[in-house]
């Protein structure tokens, strides 16, 4: 049996009277890249920061290697890396000092978080821009920055918050070819997207997410098997069939 890496349980949040999250479990096994997916305001954001220590959640708790993250939240931000959906970095700063700023506050000395920088800029396929400001990178480039930024400290766990949005096909192979790498390096995930076969290709199990709730949780192949034959749907079909609705709608 693989073992949990995360156990989400029963995670509520709500914003004034909007339930956000409305009673959410699941779990992430060591070393795989679990999705959630959902259209606009399904709650994924909202789910993340919770995990990530960003939110106390109004109701339930996570483990995350074995910490709880309602009562161990400094031991829990130890384990994980995030690239959130809005991009965070420091667009006065070169792609390396941004690496270098964010390696120093996960606790990297400075020859490791040299060391770190120059190696997530390589696999970036930005090694060459190292010394650029960020404020001029492309769109794509600087999410690949946010994405090398997530892996300062070498997580155990990464949550990538719909790291692919709007950005241009060789960015996004390239993104697709690092979170791959990083999962066959051992790397468990926690992947949001609403493009369906983002999920399809990368993701081991999928969670689909409607207003707040899980509404299937099962391997893209399992969910797409439920309502017809695999090769025939997507997973926008399924969540069409669940909910009534398309996913971009
Ligand atoms: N800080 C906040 N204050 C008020 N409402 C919020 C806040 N954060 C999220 N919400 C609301 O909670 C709901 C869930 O938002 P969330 O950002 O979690 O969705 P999402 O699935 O990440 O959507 P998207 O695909 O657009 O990123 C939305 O209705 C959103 O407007
Ligand atoms: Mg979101």
């Amino acid at each position: 049996m693989p073992e949990a890496f995360l156990t989400a349980e029963n995670l509520h949040k709500s914003f004034n009277d909007h339930k956000a999250v409305n009673g959410i479990s699941f779990t992430i096994y060591q070393g795989e890249i679990f999705g959630l997916l959902g259209p606009n305001g399904a709650g994924k954001t909202t789910t993340i920061r919770m995990l990530s220590t960003i939110l106390v959640p109004d109701r339930g708790d996570a483990t995350i290697g074995g910490h709880s993250v309602r009562h161990y939240a400094d031991a829990v931000r130890r384990l994980i890396g995030v690239c959130p959906q809005e991009l965070a970095l420091y667009p006065d700063l070169s792609a390396l000092d941004n690496l270098l700023f964010f390696g120093r506050m996960v606790g990297l000395n400075g020859s490791e978080a040299k060391a770190q920088a120059m190696a997530n800029l390589e696999a970036m396929g930005l090694i060459d821009r190292a010394r650029g400001k960020v404020d001029k990178f492309s769109g794509g480039m600087k999410r690949r920055i946010n994405l090398a930024i997530a892996l300062m400290g070498h997580p155990q766990l990464l949550f990538l918050d719909e790291p692919t949005v709007g950005i241009d096909p060789q960015s996004r192979n390239m993104i697709y070819e690092t979170i791959e790498g990083l999962r066959d390096g051992g790397m468990t995930i926690l992947y949001t997207t609403h493009y369906m076969e983002e999920a399809d290709r990368l993701c081991s199990r999928v969670a689909i997410v409607d207003g707040g709730r899980i509404v299937a949780l099962d391997t893209p192949y399992g969910l797409k098997s439920k309502i017809g034959p695999p090769e025939q749907v997507s997973l926008e079909d399924v969540f069409l069939k669940l909910t009534g609705r398309g996913l971009r709608d």
